[in-house]
């Protein structure tokens, strides 16, 4: 396949960015995106020019690390992560264009590589569950009801990638937050800290300046986990609930 390439370019966070065009040749429709894009960085490599900087880890969908807007979308035209995009999904001839995630919470680092360490620092204010460690507990030590123990897990698939912000016209982060509140306030051990998770966590996530949710469902469309857009109001549900326990409502 010969493409051509529109790429977003920054230097650094204050530098101005701007697209810049590269045409590759040879891609192969069994490439992933990411090795289209490291195609396209040897090149530029061999040239003696900078290549593109962009994020990714695992390659296997699990890590969340790569993020690109894709002609648009988050994470390209197929429901998955970047790094498992193939280039299948593209015709010979097309035009791509590739950014980084927009949001103001998300600063960008250089090229497309963005600054995500808001979702650390909201998983961080949730802090730890005070379950006992050490040895595995016996398995039914702890009954857990199955529709909990699905609805938990189903929850806990979230990969942190930020494609729900990238795609909400409003920069929220209420998907992903309330993917990891409750993945933990539906479980008995994440009991004890139901309340203070909520509270802390969705005061955090407005301190870093991600956006209010208006219910577009971009989120959930764009999220390559699934995670649904129930999560938000279950979420809330938790908010309303934790702040009438402690007297504020
Ligand atoms: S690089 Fe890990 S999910 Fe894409």
């Amino acid at each position: 396949m010969k493409l051509t390439l529109r790429v977003w370019r920054q230097k650094n966070a204050d530098a101005p960015g701007a697209m810049v065009t590269y045409e590759v040749d040879s891609i192969s429709e069994d490439m992933s995106f990411l090795e289209m894009l490291d195609t396209l960085n040897e090149e530029l490599t061999l040239k003696g020019e900078d290549p593109v900087a962009f994020d990714h880890d695992c390659r296997e969908g699990i890590c969340g690390a790569c993020s690109l807007v894709i002609n648009g979308d988050a994470h390209g035209p197929e429901r998955t992560t970047t790094c498992q995009l193939h280039m299948r999904s593209f015709k010979d001839g097309d035009t791509i264009d590739i950014e980084p995630w927009r949001a103001a919470a998300f600063p960008v680092i250089k090229d497309l590589a963005v600054n995500r360490s808001a979702f650390d620092r909201i998983i961080q204010s949730g802090g730890y569950i005070s379950a006992a460690t050490g040895t595995a507990p016996e398995a039914h030590s702890t009954p857990v009801p199955k529709p909990d123990a699905d609805y938990a897990f189903e929850h806990a698939e979230c990969i942190g990638c930020g494609a729900c912000v990238a795609a909400c016209p409003n920069g929220s982060a209420m998907l992903f937050t309330s993917a990891k509140i409750n993945h933990l306030n539906v479980l008995p051990q994440g009991a004890p800290e139901r309340e203070t998770r909520v509270l802390d966590m969705v005061a955090q996530m407005d301190t870093e300046g991600f956006g209010g949710c208006t219910l577009t469902g971009e989120c959930a469309t764009a999220c390559p986990k699934g995670i649904p857009l129930m999560s938000i109001t279950n979420m809330n549900r938790e908010w309303l609930r934790a702040q009438r326990k402690a007297g504020k409502r």
